[in-house]
């Protein structure tokens, strides 16, 4: 396995390879990074990992300081998967020191996560900009527990022009149903036991839509309240159409329910796709 540090080392060992899929992370990985790494293998054996904590897409010194670093354990599951190459840049490699260009995001980055984390899909758009330049892979594995976050670089892709396949990769859940993250590490023994209760109220609305019990701003509301009342600190659960993120229109059958609650001082995401007819 060959661990990258530095732009131009990366540029230099690509140069000569053809088919490269790419599968970025923040490190700390876990079984959901593994799913992605394992159906990248399934393509090609060309596979570059990027493990970076990129400052551009935190809110709060403190989250980004507190995000959990775990570089050595993660290169010993890489190298157990056989990953020919790891790209692990330090920020003074990969970001300059101005960063003043920006890629203006359509205006769903600031709803949902977005309105919660002022600049968030931006911070993210910019790192995965300067990524795909130096990697320019074929194809790239994103992750569906991330639904806001895959929306917008398939829409900068398109927009964009990149000739990047993008593919989806389901959420990878634990045992009890709570989407597997590396915030879930940040979790009291206590928080963790309580964490799969935001995905047990996504399948409750997800019923409620289903059986149209009432109007969608009331089963929102109502599910708001029920985990404010069980001691989280919801910032929404909002019912959203899953092609365009935008309230659903009239009739609109494919749905999905996006929610982000914080339990002690981690906040988790998560999300559930379905149709309401079959
Ligand atoms: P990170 O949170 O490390 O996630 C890296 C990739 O793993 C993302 O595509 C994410 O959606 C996917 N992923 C995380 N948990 C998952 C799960 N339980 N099941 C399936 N996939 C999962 O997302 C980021 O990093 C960053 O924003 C990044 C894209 C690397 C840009 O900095």
């Amino acid at each position: 396995m060959h661990v990258i540090h530095t732009q131009n080392e990366l540029i230099k060992t690509l140069k000569v390879l053809s088919n490269i899929a790419f599968v970025p992370t923040m490190g700390n990985l876990h079984e959901g990074h593994i799913k992605l790494i394992q159906e990248a293998l399934k393509k090609t054996k060309h596979i570059v990992v990027s493990i970076f904590i990129n400052p551009l897409q935190f809110n709060s010194k403190e989250d980004f300081k507190n995000y959990p670093r775990t570089l050595e354990k993660d290169l010993s599951m890489l190298k157990e998967l056989d990953v020919p190459f790891v790209f692990v840049p330090s920020e003074e490699d990969i970001l300059d020191p101005l960063q003043t260009i920006e890629i203006h995001l359509p205006r769903i980055a600031n709803d949902l996560c977005g309105k919660f984390r002022p600049g968030h899909f931006n911070g993210v758009a910019t790192i995965v900009c300067k990524l795909f330049t130096l990697i320019q892979p074929d194809i790239a594995f994103f992750g569906k527990k991330d639904f806001q976050q895959l929306f917008l670089i398939k829409a900068l892709v398109k927009q964009l022009n990149y000739p990047i396949e993008i593919v989806e990769i389901d959420t990878v859940r634990d045992h009890d149903g709570l989407a597997k993250s590396s915030r879930n590490n940040l979790l009291s023994h206590e928080h963790r036991k309580k964490a799969p209760q935001l995905l047990h109220q996504l399948n409750a609305m997800k019923e409620k839509v289903i059986q149209k019990t009432s109007l969608f701003e009331e089963i929102e509301a109502h599910a708001v309240r029920t985990l404010n009342a069980s001691g989280w600190t919801v910032d929404y659960l909002s019912i959203r159409s899953a092609q365009s993120l935008e309230n659903p229109v009239h009739d609109e059958n494919q749905i999905v329910i996006l929610g982000a609650a914080t339990l002690g001082s981690v906040r988790l995401i998560d999300n559930i796709e379905f149709c309401i007819h079959d």
